[in-house]
């Protein structure tokens, strides 16, 4: 998209960045760092997955019904609080982030995230945010691909499964928890077939996408390219260039 020439303030125009990439790759890190540092809001999608597992694990519900997963999802209200940095997600109104990082939803996120109906929902939930929020850095494994393939800039963010294990791991421990490496990697290569192989929507690298190998990077390096990417967009889009 081109800005029109009378439109000035950059500020006010919609700029959506999105950032894919696999499980275990930095994405949440370096989509609420880069937002920071360019000043958009940030979304994390795959919190939005998360939280309907956790409604699937809360009603016992059976993930090989899509329509009855859909249907309590419908029934429930996935929400953000957008006053913190990052937003914080709420499913109808309780704070539920730590909760969709335990062991039972990670287990069960994948085949939940399979289902092509529950896809939709959260596909028309996220296009609604971004009309609300249209400075937005979106990060998930579709965002570029399905959600937003117009998004002003595109990313996708890569490294071996061993590397992002070995990052998982030492996030665990970091945060006091005791881990088996092997597990995790096993868990990581399982999700990553999963995500690449479901039949709607499989990870993958969205057309004209940035690609960067975040393996013998820090997060902070990643974000250092990824900013210094959407700048140089910025540049030509204000100069009337190409973008
Ligand atoms: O990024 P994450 O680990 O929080 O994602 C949780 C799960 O949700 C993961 O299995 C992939 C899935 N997901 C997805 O299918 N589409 C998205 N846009 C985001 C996440």
């Amino acid at each position: 998209t081109m800005l029109p020439m009378n439109d000035h303030p950059a500020q006010s125009h919609s700029l959506i960045v999105t950032i894919d990439g696999p499980a275990g790759s930095g994405k949440s890190t370096v989509a609420r760092e880069l937002a920071g540092r360019l000043g958009l809001d940030s979304l994390d999608t795959g919190a939005m997955y998360r939280c309907a597992t956790l409604i699937v694990i809360e009603e016992r519900l059976d993930p090989a019904d899509p329509a009855a997963v859909v249907r309590a999802v419908d029934r429930h209200r996935i929400d953000f609080d957008w006053t913190r940095t990052p937003p914080e997600i709420t499913l109808d109104g309780r704070a539920v982030d730590g909760r969709l990082r335990q062991p039972d939803v990670n287990e069960l996120v994948s085949r939940v995230a399979s289902i092509p109906e529950l896809r939709d929902l959260m596909v028309r939930a996220q296009r609604r945010i971004a009309e609300r929020h249209p400075r937005l850095v979106t990060e998930g494994r579709d965002q570029g691909s399905v959600v937003f393939p117009d998004a002003e800039v595109r990313f996708y963010l890569d490294a071996e499964a061993g590397v992002r294990a070995r990052r998982r791991a030492l996030e665990l421990q970091a945060s006091g928890q005791q881990v088996d490496e092997r597990a995790i990697l096993d868990s990581i290569q399982s999700r990553d077939r999963l995500d690449r192989e479901r039949s709607d929507s499989p990870l993958q690298v969205p057309e004209g996408a940035i690609r960067v190998d975040t393996g013998t990077l820090t997060a902070s390096q990643v974000v250092d390219e990824l900013e210094s990417a959407v700048r140089g967009y910025l540049a030509r889009a204000a100069s009337g260039g190409p973008a």
